[in-house]
């Protein structure tokens, strides 16, 4: 089992620290390196030599252009298919969260940070992870961060790894947000699985993704269907619940808006 937990339980008073020099995990005994703004919790960050192939919808937003545009562009899209926006959906998420206030919030595939920021900024938490594959994405949300005075940096750890390997205890986590994630996924039953691993009794799962579409699916949005999407995988409304609910979460709900899909569900 993977479990830093030196890191979730130190984040305060040690981050600046391991930023600077990395850290061994007490459990585990494997060395972990930092890259100065974020910390790299993937298996061979440390490698040399070995290489291992992500499905393109991961590799995509490795790219320094791909994480540039982001939020220069390329999220605003995603309102053509029925995303509200940040803002919109910030709100939604929070309401969800309620049961989660005061505790750590992760933001898995947090892209180039817009609601890791958000999250932070909001004062609901007592820590906020922004997590992602990316390097390029974390070192975008860096960027954001250190250009925005009102964030307090203090309770906002950035952190590289995999979704489907999470860097943390089991049932540590209070809430879990995966804004427009589940599509790029590699697996996202390992994902959800993993997901509901680290979250406590209790805690939240808070995800949006865009649904494939259906027969009744305005002919603007077909693009999405899965035969002719390229790599992403996108699930119907129907999937996503029984996906959830076989990944052991309780109280699924969700909202739908064209394409847009927003879900929570709970740790039993
Ligand atoms: C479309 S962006 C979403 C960014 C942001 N959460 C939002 O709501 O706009 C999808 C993100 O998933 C991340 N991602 C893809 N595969 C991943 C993996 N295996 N583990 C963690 N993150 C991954 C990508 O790096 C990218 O930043």
């Amino acid at each position: 089992m993977f479990e830093p937990s030196f890191f979730t339980e130190n984040l305060e008073t040690c981050r600046p620290a391991i930023y600077r020099s990395g850290f061994k995990c007490v459990k585990c005994n494997k060395s972990y390196s930092s890259k100065n703004i974020y910390l790299d919790l993937t298996l061979i960050a440390g490698a040399k030599e070995y290489v291992e192939a992500q499905p393109s919808r991961t590799e995509l937003f490795r790219s320094p252009l791909v994480s540039f545009l982001y939020e220069r562009g390329w999220r605003q899209n995603f309102n053509l298919s029925g995303f509200p926006g940040p803002d919109e959906e910030f709100n939604m998420a929070q309401e969800y969260f309620k049961p989660a206030e005061g505790g750590t919030l992760v933001d898995v595939s947090c892209g180039s940070g817009l609601f890791s920021r958000k999250f932070a900024k909001s004062g609901t938490y007592s820590k906020v992870v922004a997590l992602d594959f990316s390097e390029n994405m974390l070192r975008q949300t860096y960027d954001f961060i250190k250009a925005d005075d009102t964030i307090l940096s203090s309770n906002l750890a950035l952190v590289r790894a995999d979704v489907s390997r999470l860097p943390f205890p089991s049932g540590s986590i209070d809430a879990v947000h995966a804004g427009a994630a589940l599509h790029c996924w590699p697996s996202p039953s390992n994902a959800i699985a993993e997901i509901n691993r680290v979250l406590r009794s209790g805690g939240v799962f808070v995800g949006t993704t865009f649904l494939r579409s259906t027969s009744s699916t305005p002919a603007i949005l077909r693009p999405f269907d899965r035969r002719i999407a390229g790599s992403y995988n996108y699930l119907t409304e129907e999937e996503i619940e029984d996906l959830v609910k076989s990944c052991g979460f309780t109280n699924y709900t969700c909202k739908v808006q064209q394409a847009f899909i927003m879900f929570s569900a709970q740790k039993p």
